[in-house]
């Protein structure tokens, strides 16, 4: 007797990644519900959409070309349009009609690397309207300048000169609504001395400061926090062997190691202080792939991410089986007394259903918040492949997730969950039909469903990271 076949927890997932996206731009029609008159502006996600060419397939999640998508919200509907982003590497390979380029997850014989030493990035990550452009976010490099109308895109953006294509700087840009500057960082992988380069814009896209700061080790880090005075790393143990990377010819991902046994540490940096001390604090041997958001308060500042027991990356493969085996991820407050730099409070939310993608009101970065929104897994602790199909709303306040929306199945979730003025704006992918739609929720409600849906005309690929430039 044959042993019964395990059961699918994801449906037809592998219709959220292979099939040839189409670009398009049209007025959105069908729409079911009334669009609130409270969200009007631009919404904007950036995700991986391509994963074979000419017979050759991806391994990895975050190895897919970067294709963005914009619905822009005025008073006579709505308009959708998405283009992948023009890069170095799409237009090589397209006019090759094969990849090239290694890719984070995927290595193979002959493959080429950015002037001999990185990633040719497929910008992937994010896309954030700033200085009166769009500029697309892949890791470790700079950005791409996208027309925030037609998506068309213009090239890298060097920040006036200040920057070059070897800069290091990450996919995670933030965005100040104290004054409008743009902090990001990147961290340089100089053998021995790893240093974590900090950089601050001015609204105009001008240089404000750069500081370089000592590591210890050379983390793999994907995002950062920030307050009026610090900027805040949460550093895993999750460590790059780029002399490996670089001499074995192997991906990213190969060149990862989790060494849990060296702990993860707080690392706070002054952000304008140049004679200011930094404060490193030991905070456990958990992995942070996000932060929710930072704070000062009293004397203390408060951390809050959200914390795996073990790193995800490896549960981004192989596509599009995700997510096999990932560990339980919580919500988790760190607090820091500044006075004597030592660790106060750790605080634990009891939802662990691997939530990612945490987002928050755009006008609440840096400072005091409770409420903020993430994508849940349901079958979290179950082996086999999953996706994310919850949305869930916490409160620091409450101290839980009280409010939770999930889908049938066979229907996923995707893109940072973003807040526009009391709404909460997603995608969805319902791969039973391959129909994909933009859903707004009531933020306070998230669990009485979908107020609004705006049906697309093709399937779209789940996406990553969002933003929301509001109308003028
Ligand atoms: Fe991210």
């Amino acid at each position: 007797m044959s042993a019964p076949a395990a059961v699918d927890l994801a449906p037809f997932l592998e219709r959220a990644f292979f099939f040839d996206a189409v670009e398009d731009s049209y007025r959105i029609t069908g729409i079911q519900g009334d669009v609130p008159a409270a969200v009007r502006g631009t919404y904007y996600v950036n995700g991986p959409a391509r994963f074979t060419r000419a017979g050759m397939q991806y391994k990895h999640w975050l190895d897919g070309d970067g294709m963005v998508c914009a619905a822009r919200f005025d008073d006579a509907g709505v308009t959708f349009t998405n283009r992948f982003v023009r890069t170095a590497k799409l237009r090589d390979e397209e006019a090759a009609g094969r990849f090239l380029y290694r890719g984070f997850g995927t290595a193979f014989a002959d493959d080429r690397l950015r002037r001999n030493v990185m990633l040719e990035p497929p910008v992937n990550v994010s896309a954030y309207p700033f200085a009166g452009v769009l500029l697309a976010f892949g890791e470790q490099s700079l950005p791409y300048e996208l027309d925030p109308v037609t998506l068309e895109t213009r090239g890298e953006y060097d920040f006036h000169g200040k920057l070059n294509g070897l800069s290091p700087f990450a996919a995670h840009a933030k965005f100040d609504p104290a004054n409008g500057h743009m902090l990001n960082f990147g961290i340089s992988y100089a053998a021995d001395h790893p240093v974590v380069n900090i950089y601050e814009f001015a609204p105009d896209a001008s240089l404000i400061r750069r500081r370089r700061h000592p590591i210890r080790m050379p983390h793999s880090n994907h995002d950062f926090g920030f307050t009026a005075n610090w900027t805040c790393f949460f550093l895993s143990p999750l460590l790059m062997n780029f002399p490996k990377f670089w001499n074995e010819r192997v991906s990213v991902m190969e060149s990862l190691t989790w060494e849990p046994e060296k702990g993860s540490r707080i690392l706070l940096v002054p952000r304008q202080a140049r004679d200011a001390a930094a404060i490193e604090v030991p905070a456990g041997c958990g992995y942070c792939l996000h932060l929710i958001n930072c704070f000062e308060t009293e004397g203390h500042l408060v951390m809050d991410i959200l914390e795996l027991e073990a790193p995800v990356y490896p549960e981004y493969q192989p596509v599009p089986d995700l997510f096999p085996t990932v560990t339980p991820c919580r919500p988790t407050r760190y607090v820091v007394d500044l006075a004597n730099g030592q660790l106060a409070e750790r605080r634990v939310m009891a939802y662990d259903c691997a939530p990612d993608f945490p987002n928050i009101d755009p006008r609440l970065p840096g400072q005091a918040y409770s409420d903020f929104w993430m994508l849940g897994i349901s079958h979290s602790g179950k082996p086999g492949r999953k996706f994310f199909d919850q949305l869930a709303h916490g409160s620091w306040k409450k101290g839980e997730v009280h409010d939770l929306y999930q889908t049938e199945p066979g229907v996923y979730l995707g893109g940072e969950p973003n807040y526009v003025n009391g709404y909460i704006l997603v995608e969805q992918l319902d791969a039973r039909s391959r129909e994909a739609s933009l859903l707004l929720f009531d933020a306070r409600q998230v669990a009485n469903g979908p107020v609004t849906r705006l049906p697309l005309r093709h399937p779209i690929h789940l996406g990553f990271h969002t933003s929301f430039a509001p109308a003028e």
